[in-house]
């Protein structure tokens, strides 16, 4: 599982975490094992050979602990725990250790930047009122305007309308105001506050202790708030990856949070990781968040939002290789998670959109770096967009006044088997989310007896790159291609050539002579041209004397 860009062997070899495959499991929507309809813990043990068998290198869970589901499980009422509905502690022991045994890693979400409303901080700070201690954890202001009824700031919540909520006080009259930059439900903690801090230490040392592996940082980039509050007045737009200088995201006080919490991490053994979900514009920034005394990955969010086009996507991965690389981080690519449109259906939806996943499949994974796979990817799901109003949970429905239908189409419960819903998530409960009957030609079971599926494209490609020194960490150099396709060599031996293009390319003259097709995402017509919205892997070396760019 090393790292095979280390060329010194007598140096430590890599940390696994420099390339790593990851496979993101969506606890609730993943497989349901005491047939409730709701995905848990020992749903995802019964499935964890199938996991492994997939071929990637570790798992990260989103979050399980203790919540009044207000978001999906990312308000948080206590840390140290397991909702009922996942199972209990003694089952999540059990899944790290049978994950263990073959060999998966495992990382868990962390969600530090608000608490639920439910949590035990929370509801102290709202009985002791004004001025007090418990209130000094979380971001309580007065209002504005004469009788305070305005919110203290402009400042707008991810999930629509305002980010503050006013709250009754002990006698009954309106009182203070708390900041919530997502749902009402989470109320953002105040990290300038020692026993915050303090708290989410411990938080991580209980979990590390237990044997996690690393944990996904929720919301990295959110932390630190200007110390004004200043009005954002316009200066920046309510949505996509913040902006420098932005007064809520990517405040330069979140590095010194991250700081600390690497030297805990640092101090157990086995290479314990972070992963920062950091929605940042300028990579310059995220490169940040991964200085070599800071967290060790982040999500490479400009990768997922680059649209189907070969010069946008080379420049989104040059910039991202560069200023990583800078600071000596790996990069960390994705398609797709728990929070965006899936990739099938950005790419265009239908056979296109499900060709031009394939072929980013083989790109992303070709890339040198670590990977995050979204469950269901791998099966070719498309996002559901006709489930019924009266389904949907993700806040943002409510909060937009359904203006955004919200993240629900992407949340839909894994089909494993058989013809008809539930697909073997569940025995015979309803899924919480109803699947599309479609999916019947997407099950794993179906998937993994068609040597042609999605899912054996990605395990070939995964069986490929373990093997194969040359793909993971390391260098890559373009080869000179023609417009709209992207081909480059990984040290050694292996060559990449994806054709985002809408016609067909040649690319027998991009390689030596020997060229030989390790994988290809679709089928080739013939044995010299690259079909569009194709990829294939090689294993070659660039034709010599190539100028290449
Ligand atoms: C992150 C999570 C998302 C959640 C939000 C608030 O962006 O990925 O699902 O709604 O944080 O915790
Ligand atoms: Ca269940």
């Amino acid at each position: 599982m090393a790292g095979v860009g280390n060329l010194d062997a007598s140096a430590d070899p890599a940390p696994w975490w420099r390339d790593a495959v990851i496979y993101q499991i969506y606890v609730r929507s993943f497989a349901d094992g005491n047939d409730d309809g709701i995905g848990d813990l020992p749903g995802i043990g019964s499935r964890l050979v199938s996991i492994r068998e997939l071929g990637v290198d570790a798992v990260w869970l989103t979050p399980f602990y203790p919540s009044p589901q207000a978001d999906g499980g990312y308000d948080v009422a206590d840390y140290r725990d397991v909702d009922p509905r996942f199972g209990t502690l003694a089952d999540f022991d059990r899944l790290l250790s049978d994950a263990h045994e073959l060999g998966l890693r495992v990382i868990i979400d962390l969600v530090p930047n608000h608490t639920s409303s439910e949590h035990a901080w929370f509801r102290a700070a709202l009985a002791a009122g004004p001025g007090s201690p418990e209130r000094s954890r979380y971001v309580f202001r007065d209002g504005r305007g004469p009788e305070g009824d305005e919110p203290p700031n402009d400042w707008t919540s991810v999930f629509g309308g305002g980010a503050w909520r006013r709250v009754t006080e002990a006698d009954g009259e309106q009182g203070q105001w708390y900041l919530h930059l997502f749902a009402p439900e989470q109320p953002d903690l105040d990290w300038t506050h020692p026993g915050v801090r303090n708290e989410f230490e411990a938080i991580l040392r209980f979990w590390f202790d237990r044997g996690v592996d690393g944990f996904r940082i929720d919301v990295a980039h959110g932390l630190a708030k200007d110390a004004d509050l200043a009005d954002i007045d316009g200066r920046f737009a309510a949505s996509g990856p913040a902006r420098t200088g932005h007064p809520h995201w990517d405040q330069d006080d979140v590095h010194e949070v991250f700081r600390r919490w690497r030297e805990i991490s640092d101090e157990y053994d086995g290479d314990r990781t972070f992963v920062a979900e950091a929605w940042v514009h300028d990579p310059a920034r995220l490169a940040r968040y991964v200085r070599p005394d800071e967290l060790h990955t982040a999500f490479d969010f400009n990768f997922l939002l680059a649209p189907w086009d070969a010069a946008a996507m080379r420049r989104t991965i040059d910039i991202s290789i560069d200023t990583l690389g800078a600071v000596g981080a790996p990069s960390t690519w994705v398609l797709s998670n728990h929070d965006v449109v899936r990739h099938v259906t950005r790419y265009g939806g239908g056979s296109v959109g499900e060709r031009r996943a394939r072929a980013a499949a083989l790109l992303m994974l070709a890339l040198p770096g670590g990977a995050y796979i979204y469950q269901g990817e791998e099966l070719g799901l498309d996002e559901v967009t006709d489930l019924p109003d009266d389904v949907l949970q993700d806040p943002t429905f409510v909060r937009t006044g359904g203006e955004e239908r919200g993240r629900d189409g992407c949340r839909v419960p894994i089909p494993w088997s058989g013809d008809a819903p539930p697909f073997g998530f569940s025995a015979s409960a309803e899924p919480w989310l109803p699947q599309p009957s479609a999916w019947r030609r997407r099950t794993v079971e179906a998937a993994t007896a068609d040597p042609a599926s999605m899912r054996s494209l990605y395990r070939n490609a995964l069986r490929a790159r373990s093997s194969s020194a040359a793909l993971g960490d390391g260098e890559l150099e373009w080869i000179e291609s023609p417009d709209g396709v992207l081909a480059f060599a990984r040290p050694q031996d292996v060559v990449c050539v994806v054709n985002l293009g809408s016609v067909a390319a040649s690319w027998r003259e991009l390689v030596d002579d020997g060229a030989e097709v390790l994988v290809a995402s679709g089928a080739l017509a013939n044995e010299h041209e690259l079909p569009p919205d194709t990829a294939i892997w090689l294993r070659a070396r660039p034709r010599p004397g190539d100028p290449s760019a």
